[in-house]
């Protein structure tokens, strides 16, 4: 099959490491016999320097006319003095919205050999395996009024927290959907003993836990997930939560699998592209010196197999061949606690000489 898939590198390693996830691709093109067109946009400081603006209008285009969507990371410390309305991030808070990507899935899996790479300890963290299943287009990142006020003399703030009923009804049945596939459990993650929102997220969860008898329903309150997260990882197996709890729980869950460089993302849609990331940033400390772990985005480009094209066996294959080369001992700078340490390039050509390999 040929599928078209539009490449946002953005900043920083967002370049290394989506170079990284397209060779991979090819190398699934060639041994599954699968055609995969690159066409390419830009975003976040990259667009600001040259379009100025984080989000070009050429670049929305780009990802409209492809079947997926893959992208690197944004921002950096060159534009930390642009104006909010201006900054990297605004690229990618648009593009979620352009292209409604409401359903943020961030697996967190446990690789054996990365044990030592985690700061937690093995018995903890021993075959995990989770989803978190964020809610990406609305919430507190995107409700209106977000504004500062003089009031009299004082001076507020205020942040907003506005859903719609239909909202949120599609990411929890996205949520019990992924459960379909996966051990039958969805955690619900709200605030429902403050949160007026909260109250009304856990009356749909029940609601449209009736559409599936064989999955487990469980609330959590936020504060508690956080610590279950660390204390009994194991316990979860899908996380369904706000986008900004998301956010949170999401980057604690990180620390599980030993590194950042190891996590992929995929933000889908209902209609259209959908998109994938790796969850890290543009890491300037590390950006241009061929360091970065491609893992992340590589799982990511996986994920684009899995959900946008319907391809379980090549995503397997990516997901195997990752597996392969760590067991190898193969490992980039962040999971080497100061050993020898691959750069990206090689870790990159590691993984596709094992795809080949297995042809
Ligand atoms: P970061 O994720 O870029 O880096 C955090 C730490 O993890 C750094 O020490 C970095 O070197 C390391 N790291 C990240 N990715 C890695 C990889 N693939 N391999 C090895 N090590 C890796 O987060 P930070 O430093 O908070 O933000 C840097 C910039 O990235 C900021 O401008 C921030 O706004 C932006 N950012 C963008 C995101 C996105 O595009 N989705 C997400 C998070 C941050
Ligand atoms: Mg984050």
């Amino acid at each position: 099959m040929t599928k078209k898939v539009a490449v946002l590198p953005g900043d920083g390693v967002g370049k290394e490491v989506t170079k990284g996830a397209i060779d991979v691709l090819n190398a699934i093109g060639q041994r599954f016999n699968h055609q995969f067109e690159f066409s390419y946009g830009l975003i976040g400081g990259a667009a600001i320097d040259t379009e100025g603006v984080p989000l070009p209008e050429s670049t929305v285009a780009v990802c409209k006319e492809a079947d997926a969507v893959l992208l690197g990371a944004v921002g950096g410390p060159k534009w930390d003095a642009v104006p909010t309305q201006l900054r990297p991030e605004r690229g990618l808070l648009a593009i979620r919205k352009e292209l409604d990507l409401y359903a943020n899935l961030r697996p967190v899996t446990y690789y054996d050999s990365l044990a030592d790479s985690s700061p937690l300890k093995k018995e903890y963290i021993q075959d995990v395996d989770f989803i978190i299943v964020r809610e990406l287009t609305g919430g507190l990142y995107f409700g209106k009024p977000s504004e500062r006020r003089t009031n009299g003399s004082e001076e507020v703030v205020v942040d907003t927290l506005y859903y719609k009923r239909e909202e949120i009804e599609r990411i929890i049945r996205q949520a019990f959907e992924t459960a379909k596939v996966r051990r039958q459990k969805v955690t619900s993650v709200d605030k429902a003993n403050v949160l007026e929102s909260s109250r009304l997220w856990r009356e749909i969860a029940e609601e449209v836990s009736k559409d599936y008898p064989e999955i487990e329903l469980e609330h959590m309150l936020v504060d508690s997930a956080a610590m279950q997260l660390i204390r009994n990882p194991k316990h979860f197996d899908v996380v369904v939560t706000e986008n900004m709890f998301g956010d949170i729980l999401s980057d604690e869950a990180s620390m599980l699998a030993g590194s950042l460089g190891m996590l992929p993302s995929a933000s889908l849609t209902l209609n259209g592209p959908s998109l994938y990331e790796p969850v890290h940033g543009s890491a300037p400390d590390i950006a241009g010196q061929n360091k970065a772990n491609p893992i992340a985005a590589i799982l990511s480009a996986a994920m684009m197999l899995r959900h946008s094209f319907g391809l379980e066996e090549e995503a397997k294959a990516v997901e195997q061949a990752v597996e392969h080369v760590l067991n190898a001992g193969h490992r980039t700078a962040d999971l080497a606690n100061g050993s020898h340490y691959l750069s990206t390039e090689k870790m990159v050509e590691a993984i596709v000489d094992t795809i080949a390999d297995d042809s």
